[in-house]
């Protein structure tokens, strides 16, 4: 079963590379995340959590070594990378579109935030190594992806970047959770369309749903799956 997904063609010689441009769709994404940690407490947005117990204790039933390299896609604000610290992971990495999401966690975290590395870009484009991570962890943001070109270039990401063998922790909106996050449309997943997405690659490990509770005190439903991937 191939399930990698197929390179295309080498294309015919290019002129010399000038700077990259980015899509304007990617401009948009930046500037509406700048703007929202610009402008909203980091413990005031909807998808705040003071602890993320959900996606730590999926990290850990998986029990990627301490040497291991997870890396949290659109991080945020959250203190994730501060348990994963905790816990003796020596390379946590963080990958955000917002720098002043990413700034707020340096801050939060003083001296100790130098033993994470901070990529402050976009998942769908961002220079990322090659096979370098055990453990991808993404809450909430694989759902703002709304068209099957987007999602296709966070799955090349996703497949260029994590090891054979290596984990997906991802949390998305459930069925009956919202329609919108951040003032942004989302798609809503079950585990069966959250799978089917991924595609075969990726091997189903857990799931479980979430109510989370807002700030302001709305509940929102959310699916958190595992999976192993089975590159070929
Ligand atoms: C709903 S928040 C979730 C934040 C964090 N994962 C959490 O659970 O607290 C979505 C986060 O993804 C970031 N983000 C959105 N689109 C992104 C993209 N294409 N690449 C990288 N980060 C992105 C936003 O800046 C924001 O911090």
């Amino acid at each position: 079963m191939a399930c990698r997904i197929p390179v295309s063609p080498p294309n015919p010689p290019q002129p010399p590379p000038t700077a990259p441009v980015p899509a304007p769709d990617a401009v948009e994404r930046q500037a509406h995340w700048e703007q929202v940690y610009a402008t909203r407490a980091v413990d005031a947005v909807s998808w705040f959590e003071p602890e993320a117990a959900q996606s730590f204790s999926l990290i850990q039933t998986l029990a990627p070594p301490p040497a291991a390299a997870v890396i949290d896609i659109g991080g945020g604000a959250s203190v994730l990378v501060d348990r994963l610290l905790d816990a003796g992971y020596l390379h946590p990495t963080v990958l955000d579109i917002a720098d002043g999401a990413l700034a707020a966690s340096r801050r939060r975290l003083g001296e100790r935030a130098s033993r994470a590395t901070w990529v402050c870009g976009d998942v769908l484009d961002a220079a990322l190594p090659p096979a370098a991570y055990d453990l991808w962890h993404d809450r909430a943001v694989f759902h703002f992806l709304t068209t099957p070109a987007q999602r296709l270039r966070y799955r090349r990401q996703l497949e260029h970047a994590l090891r054979p063998d290596g984990y997906l922790v991802i949390a998305c909106f459930a069925p009956d959770g919202p329609s919108r996050c951040s003032g942004l449309p989302v798609v809503r997943y079950s585990a069966a369309t959250l799978g089917a997405e991924l595609g075969p690659c990726f091997m189903p490990l857990q799931e479980t749903q979430v109510l989370h509770t807002t700030p302001a005190g709305a509940t929102q439903h959310f699916l958190y799956m595992s999976f192993r991937y089975r590159a070929t």
